[in-house]
């Protein structure tokens, strides 16, 4: 039998709930399997670490995750104690950036027996392919002068091994799934960058024949996604793009709190990281109520990554019963509890096995 070490980092907030819940079920779906089993060592950094420590994470906590598999990752933040830039930069980011953890995957997909907020849902099950480490978000720049002079200068640096680097993780799973790529993009506005992030889309495209491939403007994509959500099967964007356009794709499943995420270091010679996309959700963090879909779905995305896809599609289903069934959190408009979903997800996981 294979076994797994699993770095584990509940957190804030939510992420301590929602955590051991999705631990529950992967647990569950590995002694029902009988091919694998999870060994968990959880790690209590995050925001009461920073208080009592003064950092978020132990200084050589990034040489001791790297021993591990994988990290399963809950949610970081306190902003009332402390401020997101310190919480966020402290680990969630030291992680994907130390780690090189390069792409984040975000599926979005609406689960049966939930209504989606737009009004003539066809259904819909499309990836974002995110570029995760550099775009936009590169620490690149600077601010000079004050007062009427002042100038802020931000730099978007998109290197041609990360940008090929996005395009080919889209087109390998476009090949897998429905065989279509659409690259979001703004080279109508953007002179430099998105010109060349052009090219390259066009020069990868050439390597997968198969795979159809649309090239969309940021704006209008965002408009598409809204009015026909069906149409797309994988996005692949830069990091600010891919940032957007995930929230987007969360909000029109039903609610934040079911989006899962996975970021991916490509290579394998560090650990990836499986973390949801929702945050700490201080407003209702320590009354058993958070949904712990989104963990929970995470968790099937990491089954998927170790190659264990019929296990994760009996997740999927898993969760998709509970929710025809009506067992939903408050944020989905129903009154079940953390627990009640969870137990739903484990009892119908018994019966297909
Ligand atoms: P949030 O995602 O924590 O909450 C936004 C809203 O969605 C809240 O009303 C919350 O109650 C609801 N919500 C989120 N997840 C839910 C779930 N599983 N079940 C039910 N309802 C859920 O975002 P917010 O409030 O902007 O940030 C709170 C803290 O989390 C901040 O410190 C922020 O920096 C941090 N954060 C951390 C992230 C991470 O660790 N990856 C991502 C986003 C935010
Ligand atoms: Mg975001």
């Amino acid at each position: 039998m294979k076994t797994y070490r699993i770095a584990v980092i509940p957190g804030d907030g939510i992420g301590k709930e929602v955590v051991p819940a999705a631990i529950d079920v992967l647990n569950k779906v590995a002694l029902l399997d009988g091919r694998f089993q999870f060994e968990w060592t959880t790690f209590p950094w995050g925001c009461d670490y920073y208080l009592e420590t003064g950092s978020m994470m132990p200084e050589n906590g990034i040489e001791i995750l790297k021993q591990y598999d994988q990290i399963f990752l809950g949610a970081v933040g306190m902003p009332e104690l402390v401020p997101d830039h310190i919480s966020l930069w402290g680990l969630l980011i030291k992680i994907r950036r130390e780690m090189q953890q390069s792409i984040n995957v975000r599926p979005a997909k609406l689960l049966q027996g939930l209504p989606s907020p737009l009004r003539q849902p066809n259904g819909f099950d499309f990836i974002v392919v995110r570029e995760n480490s550099e775009g936009e978000y590169a620490e690149s720049g600077g601010r000079i002068h004050s007062g009427q002079d002042e100038i802020a200068i931000q730099n978007a640096i998109f290197t041609r091994k990360g940008t090929e680097r996005a395009m080919r993780y889209a087109f390998e799973l476009a090949k897998a799934r429905r065989q279509h790529v659409t690259s979001a993009t703004k080279s109508n506005g953007i002179t430099y960058s998105m010109p060349f992030w052009d090219e390259v889309f066009s020069e990868i495209g050439k390597e997968y024949e198969d795979v159809g491939k649309t090239s969309n403007h940021i704006d209008a994509l965002a408009d598409f996604l809204v009015m026909k959500p069906d149409n797309f099967d994988v996005i692949v964007a830069s990091n600010l793009f891919g940032d957007i356009l995930t929230d987007l794709g969360g909000a029109i499943m039903g609610s934040i709190g079911i989006a899962p995420a996975a970021n991916i270091n490509t290579e394998g010679v560090f650990p990836s990281m499986f973390e949801p996309v929702h945050g700490s959700a201080p407003d209702i963090a320590g009354r058993g109520i958070a949904n712990p879909i989104g963990q929970i779905w995470t968790g099937k995305m990491m089954l998927d990554f170790l190659g264990y896809e019929e296990a994760g599609t009996h997740i999927l289903n898993s969760i998709e019963s509970t929710l025809t069934q009506g067992i939903k959190t408050p944020d989905l408009g129903g009154t079940a509890t953390l627990r009640e979903v969870t137990d739903a997800v484990l009892q119908y996981l018994e019966s297909v096995y």
